[in-house]
């Protein structure tokens, strides 16, 4: 059977670049795909004064062309200003690659949106962000569809993990309906705060477990 990729989504699929965690990131982004339910990490190194990406890496749980777009965005991006890095698209992406099967552009869309997501992490933590929208139950809803039901392989909000959102003075809520003792509640528990904790208006936030 001929594999339909191309030899280069093939090269970095099999020699990745910039792959691996980094220890104390100045932007994280993690986010997970709707259409699969795989997920991406992509960890920013940026210079504060120039707001060149000196240093970028990642860490894909999704599928070979999912390896190959973020491998290849890793490359694309490294060097550039985040007002730069902002503009790569999955389209660039892919065609870099030489293409993907139509099937898997949600692959390199994912891959995208890691880095994406990772430059407003950066920019939220720096006070970077100009337009400050204040934090609705709206805005919280969407930031927890980037947080995975280990058990389900979809977000927490699809499975209707999250029972309750409330934001009041800055303090947010959450209850997620899992037992505390769960395997799974302290690992929901870190990334709900992660995700919450950069709203430039949120001060604290409490997940609450049903017992
Ligand atoms: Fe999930 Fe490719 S099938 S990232």
């Amino acid at each position: 059977m001929k594999f339909p990729y191309t030899e280069k989504v093939l090269e970095h699929f099999k020699n990745p670049r910039n792959v691996g965690k980094m220890e104390n990131p100045d932007g994280k982004g993690l986010e997970g795909s709707p259409a699969c339910g795989d997920m991406v990490a992509v960890y920013l190194q940026v210079n504060p004064d120039t707001q060149v990406i000196e240093d970028i890496k990642f860490e894909s749980y999704g599928c070979a062309s999912n390896i190959a777009t973020a491998s290849i965005i890793t490359e694309l991006a490294k060097g550039k200003t985040v007002e730069e890095a902002k503009k790569i698209s999955w389209q660039e992406a892919t065609e870099e690659l030489g293409g993907l099967p139509p099937v898997k552009a949600h692959c390199s869309v994912l891959a995208v949106e890691g880095l994406r997501a990772a430059i407003r992490d950066y920019e939220e933590k720096h006070g970077l962000v100009s337009e400050q929208e204040p934090t609705t139950v709206d805005v919280i809803r969407s930031r927890l569809k980037h947080v995975m039901n280990p058990m389900a392989g979809l977000d927490i909000i699809r499975t209707e993990l999250v029972t309750k959102m409330e934001i009041n003075d800055g303090v947010v809520r959450i209850l997620i309906d899992l037992p505390s003792n769960h395997q799974f509640a302290a690992n929901i528990k870190e990334e709900v705060t992660e995700k919450l904790e950069s709203l430039w208006d949120v001060n604290e936030v409490n997940v609450v477990f049903t017992e």
